[in-house]
Formats: C-alpha cells, sequence, structure tokens
C-alpha cells in the first residue's frame, strides 16, 4: 500500500467496479436484481466478492450463526466492530453495510449518530443498517442528515421479534401490512437509500414495493423486491437444524466440514498424516551435524537439574 492517504477498500478486482448507491438506484431502475449476502469475516467477504455479490451485509444475525446466541439481541458494538473490520479486508467490490445492533440507536439521535460513526469509521462500511419503523425513522432521519447512508428493515425485525409475537411472517392481517407501508414510505421520506422486507407476504410485498421508489431487498418477501438478502451460514448449509420457510440452501457445508474434520482426525490417529508431501526436508549434511552435536556425551546426561533458574 502507498504511503498517501489510506483506504479501508482495495482496488476492486479487474473489470468490476465498486457498487455505490447510485449503482443501486440504476439497477433498480433497470429491473437488474441487486445480490445481497451476509458476511461476518475474512473468508466469508471473500467469498462473497468471488461469486459476484452486489451488497454485503454484516448482520447482526452474527449474534446467532456466529456467536451462538439464540437471537440477535445479544451482539455488542465491540464485536461488530471486529467483525465488520475482518469482512472490510475481504472485500473489494460489494457496497458493504453495517448492521446497527439492539442498543446501539433505539435511545437517542446522538446515540445513534455516535455508533453509526464508529461502524463507518472503524470498520470501514459504507452505510448502515437499523430495524423497524416507529422511532427508528427519527434515528434513520439524524443518521442521514450526519452523512452517513441508512437502509431501513421492515416485517420481521429479529431485535424487536419478541414484541411482534415471535419469529414468524408480518403484514398478514390488513392493519398490519397498512403500518409495514407506512413505516417503509416513512423510512424512504427521510432519506433511506434501501429497505430490507423480511418475512412478509408475496402479494402484500408487490403492492407495497410499487408505492416506492427506493430499492427494496427481499428475505422471505417474495420476488418483488429490487433484490434478495439472504444469511451466509444459512444458504451455505453451515448453520444446521430448523431453517426459516424463505432459506433457500444452495450446499451442505457443514456436512462437508464435519467430514473434512472427521477423516483428519481418524489419519492423526493413524499416523497416516502427515504423509511425505507435508513435511520438510532439511540437507543431509546439516542433518548429521545436528545429529553429532546430539550424540554428545554431555548433552545426553544433562538433567533437568543442571539448569540454574535465571535470576
Ligand atoms: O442481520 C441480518 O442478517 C439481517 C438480514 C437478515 C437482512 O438483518
Amino acid at each position: 500500500m502507498s504511503s498517501g492517504a489510506r483506504s479501508h477498500t482495495a482496488p476492486p478486482p479487474e473489470g468490476r467496479k465498486p457498487v455505490t448507491l447510485p449503482r443501486l438506484a440504476e439497477m433498480k431502475a433497470a429491473g437488474e436484481p441487486i445480490a445481497m449476502v451476509t458476511a461476518y469475516d475474512y473468508p466469508s467477504a471473500r467469498v462473497a466478492e468471488e461469486a459476484g455479490a452486489d451488497v454485503v451485509l454484516v448482520g447482526d444475525s452474527a449474534a446467532m450463526v456466529v456467536l451462538g446466541h439464540p437471537g440477535t439481541e445479544a451482539v455488542s458494538m465491540e464485536e461488530m466492530i471486529v467483525l465488520g473490520k475482518a469482512v472490510r479486508r475481504g472485500l473489494k467490490t460489494p457496497l458493504m453495510i453495517g448492521d446497527m445492533p439492539m442498543g446501539s440507536y433505539e435511545a437517542s439521535n446522538e446515540l445513534a449518530i455516535g455508533n453509526a460513526q464508529r461502524l463507518v469509521k472503524e470498520t470501514g462500511c459504507q452505510t448502515v443498517k437499523l430495524e423497524a419503523g416507529g422511532v427508528s425513522v427519527e434515528r434513520a432521519r439524524a443518521i442521514v442528515r450526519s452523512g452517513i447512508p441508512v437502509m431501513g428493515h421492515v416485517g420481521l425485525t429479529p431485535q424487536t421479534a419478541t414484541a411482534l409475537g415471535g419469529y414468524k411472517a408480518q403484514g398478514k392481517t390488513a392493519q398490519s401490512a397498512i403500518q409495514l407501508c407506512e413505516d417503509a414510505l416513512a423510512l424512504q421520506a427521510v432519506g433511506c437509500f434501501a429497505i430490507v422486507f423480511e418475512a412478509v407476504p408475496a402479494a402484500v410485498t408487490e403492492a407495497i414495493v410499487e408505492k416506492l421508489e427506493i430499492p427494496t431487498i427481499g428475505i422471505g418477501a417474495g420476488p418483488a423486491t429490487a433484490g434478495q438478502v439472504l444469511v451466509f451460514h444459512d444458504l451455505l448449509g453451515i448453520t444446521t437444524g430448523r431453517m426459516a420457510k424463505f432459506v433457500k440452501q444452495y450446499a451442505h457445508v457443514h456436512d462437508e466440514m464435519v467430514g473434512g474434520v472427521r477423516q483428519y482426525v481418524a489419519e492423526v490417529r493413524t499416523r497416516h498424516f502427515p504423509e511425505p508431501d507435508h513435511v520438510y526436508g532439511i540437507e543431509p549434511a546439516e542433518l548429521a551435524e545436528l545429529r553429532r552435536y546430539l550424540e554428545q556425551e554431555s548433552l545426553t546426561s544433562a538433567k533437568a537439574w543442571d539448569w540454574e533458574p535465571l535470576s
């Protein structure tokens, strides 16, 4: 890296331009689907980069899929920053979004701006995401006014899942769909550049996105959104157990990983690993000299109590 101005972002791979906010708006206008995925560390960011994702979210879903908590509430700003920094090192092209964890923005505009700035300054993400309507609309407005682009998130908002009655589809009654529409319109009005729709009936999404100008990104919200997002560990089958209805698994990486580690353990136990290909060599003359040294009488008869501890 040059000694001049340091950038968090390495130049994108040959022929690919970094994804910007105008590019997302252009994609939406052209009907070109936006592919978004989560990432939480350097390897997952490298995978998202090489697979050609347009947008990468360092999601607070990390609490569940990386840190093993039962919900997203537990993850802290400090943890999100560690994960975000690692993701930044692996990304060149996609737009990077830092998720604001529960407790990092709800209490006041000052808190929200301060934590959004921390995510941008410390991880190098270009934008942030926060959840829900209501007071979050005011927080989104404040963050946007401070100069940081914000993505909204409506429908099933995991940080407030308990209040929503659990991890279940939202907007299934006309009244709740209207509320969802009002939240989305309010988030757009305060300047959000895009909105995630999570676990919303496809027909409700389709009806509402027509009223929105900004791109919408769906997760369990049907095909009408401008883009789709899935959690990295879910789509690759790193997560095990019961999946949400909207998850499509494109691979079974957990099984592959268990298989690989199981074989390694077996080969260690049977001494089939390491093989000759995995060991370093030494010139015979050097080895002979080492052996001569080791065979000295004084060395082989040395006892532990011959050694004086350093004072
Ligand atoms: O945290 C997350 O992964 C998310 C996506 C599901 C949109 O918010």
